[in-house]
């Protein structure tokens, strides 16, 4: 059983991706494999809204770095993103990402359906609420199955660094529930 954690950041040192890496720790140790994939660096341009993949099933954008993390994506039995809060929404590149994702995947016999996950958000202050469901709404047009934890999975961190994310302990914890139950799910629907 593999697992991705995409985060959507970026920051060279980005608080969401000490969450996802928490997460994937976790996975870890209930035998899950992972892989922490981060957006920075990457180039992920938007959707164009060609629907040049509803005739050949690939996205028309083969210049960037879309195809590689959805291939990735196709691959894995879970899920995870990560999305830094921007205005009380979900950061750019990851909604490019997941909008072409759910396109290219749609029309190639809906690939992610079956699959687990679950989204991460974190904010300095306000917007999880939007942000999350942002995410939310992702997994399940999906078909992508979300375990719960112990509250949202979101994370309470500003500045730059892992130094805020790792002294929310409160957030750290409830990202830790999230990853046994998604483990434990991913167990029972892989048996
Ligand atoms: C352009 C911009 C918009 C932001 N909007 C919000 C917001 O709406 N609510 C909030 O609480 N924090 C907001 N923040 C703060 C980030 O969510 C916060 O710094 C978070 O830790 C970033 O995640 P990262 O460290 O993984 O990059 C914003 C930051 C930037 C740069």
């Amino acid at each position: 059983m593999r697992v991705v954690c995409i985060g959507g950041s970026l920051r060279p040192q980005s608080n969401t991706l000490e969450y996802l890496k928490r997460c994937a720790g976790v996975l870890e140790q209930e035998g899950v494999e992972t892989e922490v994939i981060s957006l920075r660096g990457k180039e992920i341009q938007p959707c164009r809204g060609c629907y040049e993949c509803v005739e050949t099933a690939r996205c028309a954008i083969q210049d960037d770095d879309f195809a590689g993390i959805l291939d990735k994506m196709r691959a894995a039995d879970g899920i995870v993103l990560g999305s830094p809060v921007y205005m009380s929404s979900v950061v750019p590149p990851m909604m490019a990402l997941l909008s072409r994702a759910t396109f290219v995947a749609h029309w190639n016999g809906k690939f992610l359906a079956g699959k687990v996950g679950g989204p991460i958000t974190v904010a300095r202050r306000a917007g999880h609420n939007l942000a999350f469901s942002q995410l939310l709404l992702w997994f399940f047009i999906n078909g992508i199955t979300v375990p719960g934890s112990t509250y949202w999975t979101v994370g309470m961190a500003g500045t730059g660094g892992a130094r805020d994310a790792l002294e929310d302990q409160e957030g750290m914890g409830h990202v830790e529930n999230f990853a046994r139950n998604l483990a434990d799910v991913l167990r029972k629907i892989r048996a």
